[in-house]
């Protein structure tokens, strides 16, 4: 079934392959100068599922091929390439910008200036902070860098201090605490507060002054 959107802006535009609902219809807004289905590709599956209510606001440019949760909302000036399988009741800052093949969770908050680069996995209930950039090429520009990419693996509750940068193929653990500014080059372990650069474990969260309630989202 073709989308009918309650709120799309006379300056928006949606190609009339890409949006689609799964379901019944319901509310979707799409704010000023925004788009839907850029870059199509007719050859391969062009659209875009909204399985629920969502809201784009004005300027998000989301590409083609995009498998999207219920609740979802951009801020200004998003840019989400194709192929992603977002999850239920997740929320892109302004000025993020999520690459083609990720995978994110349901409740996954991704603040502003947020990079994700091609194969990035974040689990449910992940944060991350302010301009954190995720990174996927180790040797950028290499012959063979295009095969090689790897992106992050940010597991469930990991949180991401502001300015994060993690290298390709890093793994940062369930509960984990990245601090602000941090590179983190190595895989992080669950629970591990890490800061600096190269990052470093200093503490375990659970040590932290907020424990109790870390321990009550386990059970
Ligand atoms: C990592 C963090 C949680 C640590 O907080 P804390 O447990 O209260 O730790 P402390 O402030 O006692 O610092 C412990 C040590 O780590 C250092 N440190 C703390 N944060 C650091 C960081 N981001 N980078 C480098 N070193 C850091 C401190 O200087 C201190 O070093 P010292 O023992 O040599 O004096 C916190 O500093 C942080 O960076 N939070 C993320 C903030 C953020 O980005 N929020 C985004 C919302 S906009």
């Amino acid at each position: 079934m073709t989308a009918e959107f309650s709120g799309i802006h006379p300056t928006a535009w949606v190609h009339p392959l890409a949006a689609c609902l799964r379901g019944e219809t319901f509310p979707g807004e799409i704010g000023a100068y925004s788009q839907v289905g850029e870059g199509i590709d007719v050859d391969a599956d062009p659209q875009v599922y909204f399985a629920g209510a969502f809201r784009l606001r004005s300027h998000t440019v989301l590409y083609w091929g995009n498998s999207i949760g219920v609740d979802f909302q951009t801020g200004h000036h998003v840019l989400i390439r194709e192929q992603n399988e977002l999850g239920a009741s997740i929320s892109v800052g302004s000025g993020s910008i999520i690459e083609h093949h990720t995978k994110i969770g349901d409740r996954v908050r991704i603040h502003s200036g947020v990079f994700i680069p091609e194969f990035t996995v974040i689990e449910a209930d992940a944060w991350l902070g302010p301009k954190v950039t995720l990174t996927n090429a180790r040797y950028p520009k290499a012959p063979d860098a295009k095969e090689q990419l790897k992106g992050p693996l940010i597991k469930t509750y990991a949180k991401l201090g502001a300015n994060t940068t993690v290298l390709p193929g890093v793994t940062i653990g369930a509960h984990a605490l990245v601090g602000a500014g941090s590179v983190v080059t190595k895989d992080v372990p669950d629970y591990a507060v890490v800061v600096g650069n190269p990052g470093r474990v200093i503490n375990d969260v659970r040590q932290l002054a907020y424990a109790e309630q870390i321990q009550t989202l386990n059970q």
